[in-house]
């Protein structure tokens, strides 16, 4: 009988005769894929597990950090964090078309990957954070977007791996009580969907440092007022996007020229339509206290009512 415990037994015992003694490669991003890839690997074969989180510097506010801490303080896994921030910033330096950002972030996202791949010796494995809906689903427009962030295709041919694919049968509720069953935090289990290029998408037009501060910043401001108002696991999900838009306001009595923030807050079965969620007023009108006085260079805050269709669920 089919039970979790089992699965995790069943995949520990699989992953063991698959490897050996030999070594595995994982890019860890912190996603509930990766991250629930990386906690069973580290049960089955522990160190010979090297997994690498690439920080590109799009990720929401506490990312990378929690990252480090779980998978290096408490799991104990070897990993390599990579600061590569000012990389993907500079490439993405003054490119305004959506297409061709997601294109630059997926590409230097490879690029830095097979650098540190190549300085590691003796990696014979590569670890996917590959679910069943990633199978049956490939074409859509989610699907592609997502597989050319976190697949680590294109990789060159002296360095191409044999694939450990454990979660392939899962569904994704399944592979979330696979991570609760291998003790990873909710918070990283039970996080809302978030696009492979991140805050870069979110950020919109040409990506600037003040701005994506700016992103970042209001929404964690969002997440943290959703958390304490019953609101988290209850939306699908829920962002803040910056627009390249600056309008007159007033600060300590002076006018002040700033940005706007927009909320999106939307609840969806497949994300192919979407419904906006009637968030409390007050709760609304908190919020834009707190990014208002707390978000620098922030003067306005704007609600975004549009269902998908017309709008689709990310701004670009
Ligand atoms: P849209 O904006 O198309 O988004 O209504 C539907 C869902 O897909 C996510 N999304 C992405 N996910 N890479 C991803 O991994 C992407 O480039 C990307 N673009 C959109 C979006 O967050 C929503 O959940």
């Amino acid at each position: 009988n089919w039970n979790m415990e089992n699965f995790i037994a069943d995949q520990v015992e699989l992953i063991r005769n698959q490897v050996g003694g030999r070594k595995v490669l994982l890019a860890l991003s912190g996603g509930v894929d990766s991250s629930v890839v990386a906690a069973l690997l580290i049960k089955a074969i522990g160190d010979q597990l090297t997994c690498v989180h690439v920080n590109h510097g799009l990720l929401r506010k506490g990312e990378p950090e929690q990252v480090v801490q779980v998978f290096r303080h408490e799991l104990g896994a070897n990993l390599v964090y990579v600061d590569a921030v000012d990389r993907f910033l500079d490439k993405l330096a003054g490119v305004a078309d959506p297409e061709a950002k997601r294109k630059i972030i997926g590409a230097e996202f490879i690029r830095v990957f097979e650098e540190e791949a190549r300085k590691l010796e003796g990696i014979e494995f590569l670890a996917q954070g590959t679910i069943y809906p990633d199978i049956i689903e490939s074409g859509t427009k989610t699907v592609k977007a997502v597989k050319s962030h976190h697949n680590v295709g294109g990789l060159p041919e002296d360095l191409q791996f044999q694939l450990v694919e454990p979660l392939s049968m899962l569904f994704k509720d399944e592979v979330r009580a696979c991570g609760v069953a291998l003790g990873l935090p909710a918070s990283m289990v039970y996080r809302q969907p978030f696009p492979g290029p991140g805050l870069g998408v979110r950020c919109l037009g040409a990506i600037t440092r003040d701005r994506l501060e700016a992103v970042r910043e209001s929404d964690a401001i969002l997440r943290e007022e959703f958390a304490d108002n019953g609101l988290e696991g209850k939306v699908w999900q829920y962002f803040t996007a910056i627009p390249d838009l600056k309008s007159v306001g007033v600060r300590d009595g002076k006018r002040a020229d700033e940005w706007a923030v927009i909320i999106r807050a939307v609840n969806t079965i497949d994300a192919m339509t979407a419904t906006v969620e009637d968030v409390p007023f007050a709760l609304l009108q908190k919020i834009t206290g707190r990014i208002t006085s707390e978000v620098k260079g922030v003067n306005r805050v704007l609600f975004d009512l549009t269902p998908k269709p017309t709008g689709t669920i990310e701004f670009e």
